[in-house]
């Protein structure tokens, strides 16, 4: 008798909670299947599976693919296949969401994604980085299955400078709300006034209302702390008229912990409506209180203090795994530019994923969100300029309704090295886009990244819409910019694009040298025989310069408010200097595989307060030979080399270095940096040279990951003599095996030019170094073992815990 009433009073709750329960959002990543090429009738059905594979989104079938120099994307876009696929599924709506609203949002689909539900066409987006969803209600037979079908288009190349990736490569979610709830990126907060004492906060919120009948409903929101404490609270009533209604909302948070790159402190404002006493949705909309501002004289402040913008710019591939969003791979990225001292990133030249700009928020970086590299003139046969016309105004605006509440996104970009700021139409079109970021989102600047320095010659400047000028390279004419352009401000939306190849040390010449010279010859010559660069920082694009000097002409200029380097990390297309076989960037301060090259640790030295001492190149060479050691330091006034224990000599930085260097004629045994601050010593480096390598290393970034098939270990491999000093110039092909239930995500060496596959059990490893990366679903340990003819073999032991 008690268990049956129990038992009625738990089916009347589920049924009231199934009434009334909130938003659900359900990962819609699982049991998808896929098919490389066109067949029209996987609109309808399914009639041949077998042609069909099993795929787990995201997905890029892009990167998958084996590099050629006959694929229509070309080495610019990673020497990687396109295509048309077809992504395609069936799934079911209870019939408990009878009442519901339905929705499918897709992160981003590259390119031109149509969708289908039950063979209807439901929506189509041309543009790869935008967000959107689909309202799905008026299709769906509660109770029954659906069928889904996405074609995405990306054939026609080359459509981009950089490598795209393709297919359906962020998340996919399926949305069930009341048809009371807020809108899809229905809130806006921001801190109109802040300083020590209090913040006020202000939120609008559209709520959608899908029914005919006109409801008053209640609209109560909370700013929480980071430990979910009620801060501070408002509640408005409302009659809910139309479709779509807003209201607005004001609080006032006293002691407010300032959200920064040092201290990224959130709060959240949970938005709770409520019909009657029954709550119909939560919303929750993250909140970073924060001040900022562009100044003519002193470049940029952050709450209330003069602060440089270090920043790097970065295409949203992530090397080996291609354009799939993967947290882990993104925090990872973002982990190694922060002990940089990076405190920015210009997410070039597209919206980002949302789970980047999380990782922002969270960790602590501003963030310029960038929309387009075309307007209406084209860069590339089959680009953007084709769709922008249509579209421009939508995927503006949806970039800002997605991103303006991250406490990360500082600035909006609307374009870069447009070619319009070479003719008058430039002068309208920014006019119009910039009023449609200004529409949704009045608080923050908008730019665009130029490189036409002539007032008279820039027509996008000439429209005088925008107030913070970003220039790409011509740092030689920073001195006269605010001649050029009174009562404006200024950033270096792109600097240096110099090039190197981890570990390479072609001996330096005194001065920079640019790969090609000029304009005149697209591609270098391959000078090294090998499709390598220099790693000594000495080796630059010829619109570019090396990262020192492009530093340096913006550290000592207050009114830089600071710079986006190109790049933080190398990433797929665009070889400069080379054609195929290269087929990633050069650019990157840290490789394709996630190692940093030389030059990290300049920017580490001038970027952060830790103390640096790094020494270069590896103490591997012929003897007698000459060879140039460089050290990047801080924090001491001088630097002495040692040779097998005989000194050097010492160096001292002027102002205008930012690295010190001896010539050596090379002699088997070490060198030593030690690093001295009124003779006392600071850091101390030493390299030795290497024997015959006889061992394998592996080191883990994480040994314990989640068992959720998404999360990486990345894990270094490296071989290492018979007195354990790593050897430089490896090259020994290493084999992986996994003993337990796991598998091996990718794996890379980092060199541009290296055409082995990223999706193989094997690597060969470049100047000593490769990575490899694992994941899993299963909880349990695995053993990475990794063996090369010749060497010891070796183990790791990972950890993949539910
Ligand atoms: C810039 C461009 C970037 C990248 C870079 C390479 O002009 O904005 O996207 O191509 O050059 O140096």
């Amino acid at each position: 008798m008690i268990l049956k009433r129990i038992y009625l009073f738990l089916t009347f709750m589920l049924a009231f909670s199934a009434a009334f329960s909130q938003r659900v959002s359900k990962d819609f990543n699982a049991n998808w299947k896929f098919y490389l090429g066109d067949d029209s009738t996987l609109r309808y059905a399914i009639k041949d599976s077998s042609k069909l594979e099993k795929v787990q989104l995201p997905h890029d079938w892009s990167v998958k693919g084996a590099f050629s120099e006959k694929h229509s994307t070309t080495s610019q876009q990673g020497a990687l296949p396109a295509g048309l696929g077809w992504y395609v599924k069936t799934f079911n709506v209870a019939y408990t969401d009878k009442n519901k609203k339905i929705y499918i949002e897709f992160d981003g689909i590259y390119r031109n994604a149509t969708v289908y539900l039950n063979g209807k066409k439901i929506g189509f987006r041309p543009y790869g980085y935008s967000s959107y969803r689909y309202d799905l209600t008026q299709n769906i037979v509660f109770g029954k299955a659906h069928y889904i079908a996405v074609k995405v288009d990306n054939s026609e190349q080359p459509s981009s400078r950089w490598y795209t990736g393709s297919g359906i490569y962020r998340n996919v979610r399926l949305i069930t709300t009341n048809p009371i709830a807020v809108a899809h990126w229905g809130t806006f907060v921001s801190t109109p006034k802040v300083d020590e004492k209090l913040a006020n906060v202000n939120l609008e919120v559209s709520i959608q209302n899908s029914q005919s009948t006109l409801q008053s409903v209640k609209v109560i929101s909370t700013i929480l702390d980071a430990k979910g404490k009620t801060i501070s609270k408002a509640s408005s009533n409302l009659n809910l008229k139309d479709s779509l209604n807003s209201v607005n909302q004001n609080f006032v948070v006293k002691n407010p912990k300032l959200w920064s790159p040092e201290n990224p402190y959130l709060y959240q404002v949970k938005t709770q409506i409520l019909v009657g006493k029954n709550q119909v949705d939560e919303y929750i909309t993250p909140l970073g209180i924060r001040t900022f501002y562009f100044d003519t004289a002193k470049g940029f402040f952050f709450n209330g203090k003069a602060m440089k913008i270090l920043g790097v710019c970065m295409h949203h591939d992530l090397g080996a795994i291609g354009a799939v969003v993967n947290e882990s791979a993104i925090r990872r990225q973002l982990k190694i530019l922060k002990d940089m001292g990076t405190n920015a990133i210009r997410v070039s030249h597209n919206p980002p994923s949302a789970e980047f700009l999380n990782l922002c928020d969270e960790m602590g970086f501003l963030v310029m969100d960038e929309s387009f590299d075309m307007w209406r003139k084209r860069k590339n046969k089959f680009d953007y300029h084709l769709e922008f016309e249509e579209w421009h105004e939508r995927d503006t605006r949806d970039m800002v309704l997605r991103d303006r509440n991250h406490p990360s996104v500082f600035m909006w970009s609307v374009g870069n090295e447009i070619r319009e700021q070479f003719d008058q139409s430039g002068t309208k079109i920014i006019k119009e886009l910039v009023d449609i970021v200004k529409k949704y989102d009045p608080t923050r600047e908008v730019t665009t990244a130029m490189t036409e320095l002539e007032p008279k010659k820039n027509f996008i400047t000439k429209a005088d819409a925008i107030n913070v000028l970003g220039f790409n390279y011509k740092h030689k004419l920073y001195a006269t910019l605010r001649d050029s352009f009174p009562n404006k401000t200024f950033l270096a939306t792109e600097t240096a694009s110099a090039l190197a190849t981890r570990g390479v040390y072609i001996q330096p010449q005194d001065t920079v040298q640019l790969w090609p010279a000029n304009s005149r010859n697209k591609y270098m010559e391959n000078l090294n025989g090998d499709w390598t660069v220099s790693a000594y920082d000495n080796v630059a694009a010829y619109w570019g310069t090396s990262h020192e000097e492009s530093w340096l002409a913006v550290k000592n200029k207050p009114y830089m408010a600071g710079l986006f380097v190109w790049s933080g990390f190398d990433y797929l297309g665009e070889p400069h200097p080379f054609n195929y076989p290269a087929r990633s960037s050069y650019y990157g301060i840290i490789d394709l595989a996630g190692i940093p090259k030389d030059v990290y640790y300049m920017y580490q030295s001038e970027w952060t307060n830790k103390p640096v001492l790094h020494l270069l190149p590896h103490w591997n060479w012929k003897e007698g030979q000459k060879v140039e050691v460089w050290a990047y330091y801080n924090q001491a006034d001088e630097v002495e080399l040692y040779l097998n224990g005989i000194s050097q000599g010492i160096r001292r930085k002027t102002e205008n270095e930012a690295h010190v260097s001896w010539s050596v004629i090379y002699k088997a045994g070490s060198i030593k940096a030690v690093s001295r601050t009124n003779g006392k010593v600071v850091l101390t480096e030493e390299i030795k040279t290497a024997k015959a390598a006889v061992q394998i290393t592996l080191k883990a970034d994480k040994e314990t990951i989640r068992a959720d098939g998404k999360e990486i270990s990345f894990i270094t491999v490296s071989v290492a003599d018979e007195d354990r000093i790593l050897v430089p110039d490896a090259m020994n092909n290493i084999t992986f095996e996994l003993v337990g239930d796991a598998e091996i995500s990718a794996v890379d060496n980092g060199f541009q030019a290296n055409l082995q596959s990223f999706q193989a059990n094997h690597i060969n490893l470049f100047n000593g170094k490769a990575v490899i990366m694992i994941k899993g679903d299963e909880a349990g340990e695995v053993i990475l073992k990794a063996c090369s003819p010749g060497l010891n073999s070796t183990t790791l032991k990972l950890n993949l815990t539910k």
